[in-house]
């Protein structure tokens, strides 16, 4: 049975996933609104993926007797100055996040619960994955600079990112129903 403390850490980080996925998913919108349509769809994915990453630690909590704890989601940034902007602000979150694994990831070697060590080296390895993403393109942001013909080119290949088979998120889900 998983412990008070890690337990309250996890729930906090429920939270601080379904954050992301709120973030992300205003961040899509915010890209639709400038017809960077490729944009938004890459962020549509990104917010799938945070809803993934809170549900892993719903599950834990669940299968090790914890108490899932639902806890009040902040009003986040909604508009941002510019697509780079969006990606700035989207690589210095998932900065965040991965400090808030570190963090979570000290409290269990604290409450010596090793049982939570695999999911949260799998969070660890994600987090480098999330960062090198995010950071990649808030990089190439930087470089397109004002050229909209680069910033159209990038917004085609950012199109190309596929969703997990069956992801909500996913027009094709239910756009036919
Ligand atoms: Fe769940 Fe993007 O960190």
């Amino acid at each position: 049975m998983i412990g008070d403390r890690l337990s309250q850490a996890m729930n906090e980080q429920i939270k601080n996933e379904l954050e992301s996925y709120y973030i992300y998913l205003s961040m899509s919108a915010y890209f639709h609104s400038l017809s960077l349509d490729g944009m938004g769809h890459w962020m549509r994915c990104q917010a799938h993926e945070e809803m993934i990453h809170a549900m892993k630690f719903f599950d834990h909590l669940v299968d090790r007797g914890g108490k899932v704890e639902l806890l009040n989601l902040q009003q986040l940034k909604t508009d941002w100055s510019s697509p780079a902007e969006a990606f700035q602000d989207a690589y210095q979150h998932e900065q965040f996040i991965t400090g808030k694994i570190n963090e979570l990831t000290t409290i269990a070697r604290e409450e010596k619960d090793y049982a939570s060590e695999p999911l949260l080296a799998w969070f660890s390895d994600e987090q480098i994955e999330e960062e090198a993403s995010t950071g990649k393109i808030a990089d190439e942001m930087t470089m397109i600079g004002d050229d909209k013909s680069a910033l159209l080119m990038l917004d085609r290949e950012l199109a190309a990112r596929a969703f997990p088979a069956g992801s909500p998120l996913d027009p094709l889900a239910y756009k036919a129903e």
